[in-house]
């Protein structure tokens, strides 16, 4: 039987993972360069875990120069079977407010400066990202997140920007009238690299403010981000560690098809 082997990218404001048993930095290799840091291993409830601060520790990379395809090369090589992004996130919406979390299953796309596939020349593949996150992986973490006493809005459309920069009121505006529901500029290319690598992705997105479109909040600046994400961070460990024990230490075949994404998607024929 498959072990199960949770993978947790810490966003902004989550830099470390507690209640590990065995708990230990260690490198790890990857064919696409460094990942943005040494990983943290351990067991919690009789499951491997994994964590990477995605920024790494003192938040040393910006998000167009975290190394995504290090990242998740590195956790596929590790064993990751299951990767739980956690980030900040802006708001689009008035009931989904800050502090509260939102499980994100659709993208739009809007970064430009970022590898965002292993696959280019020498071995051309095209998977399917119609449904970027994993349900059943998104499903324990609704649970999870409801038993920790979280607001959690289960779906939501996030809008990947480049960034550094936070958005303009008019581009505000705009993703608000696409249907976008949070605004982060990490998910991308993070998402369509794990299901690349057959890896089961979940987005947890936090909500620290309303971004810019908002007329009874002012521009969004970092001190919010800061304040909201101080107590995000201990949510976002209660959340965490209850997943564990309801995702359990045997892998099962996904239901959804994440970890068989490959199996109609290459294009080159074998040698
Ligand atoms: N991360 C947290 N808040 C954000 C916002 N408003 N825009 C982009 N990324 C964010």
């Amino acid at each position: 039987m498959m072990q199960t082997k949770i993978g947790i990218i810490g966003g902004s404001g989550i830099y470390n993972m507690d209640g590990l048993e065995d708990a230990a930095w260690v490198a790890a290799p990857s064919a696409w360069g460094s990942p943005s840091d040494d990983m943290l291993t351990g067991r919690l409830d009789g499951v491997e875990m994994v964590f990477l601060p995605r920024h790494g520790r003192g938040h040393v990379h910006s998000p167009t120069t975290v190394p995504y395809r290090a990242n998740i090369d590195a956790l596929k090589r590790l064993g990751v079977t299951d990767i739980i992004s956690v980030s900040a996130c802006g708001s689009f919406r008035e009931e989904m407010a800050p502090g509260d979390f939102v499980l994100v299953d659709q993208f739009i796309d809007r970064t430009f400066a970022r590898e965002k596939s292993f696959f280019g020349t020498g071995c051309v593949a095209h998977v399917s990202v119609a449904h970027p996150t994993c349900a059943r992986l998104s499903e324990a973490c609704a649970t999870a997140g409801r038993d920790a006493g979280i607001t959690i809005h289960t779906g939501g459309t996030y809008l990947a920007m480049e960034g550094p920069q936070f958005s303009s009121m008019a581009e505000s505006k705009l993703y608000r009238a696409w249907g976008c529901d949070v605004i982060g500029m990490t998910n991308m290319p993070e998402a369509k690299l794990a299901r690349e690598a057959e890896i089961c992705y979940a987005s947890v997105a936090m909500v620290t403010d309303y971004d810019s479109w908002h007329p009874d909040h002012g521009a969004v600046d970092v001190s919010d981000v800061i304040k909201t994400l101080q107590g995000n961070g201990t949510k976002a460990q209660d959340l965490i560690s209850r997943l564990p024990a309801l995702v359990g230490p045997e892998r099962t075949p996904c239901p959804h098809g994440c970890d068989r994404a490959l199996e109609y998607a290459v294009m080159t024929a074998p040698d």
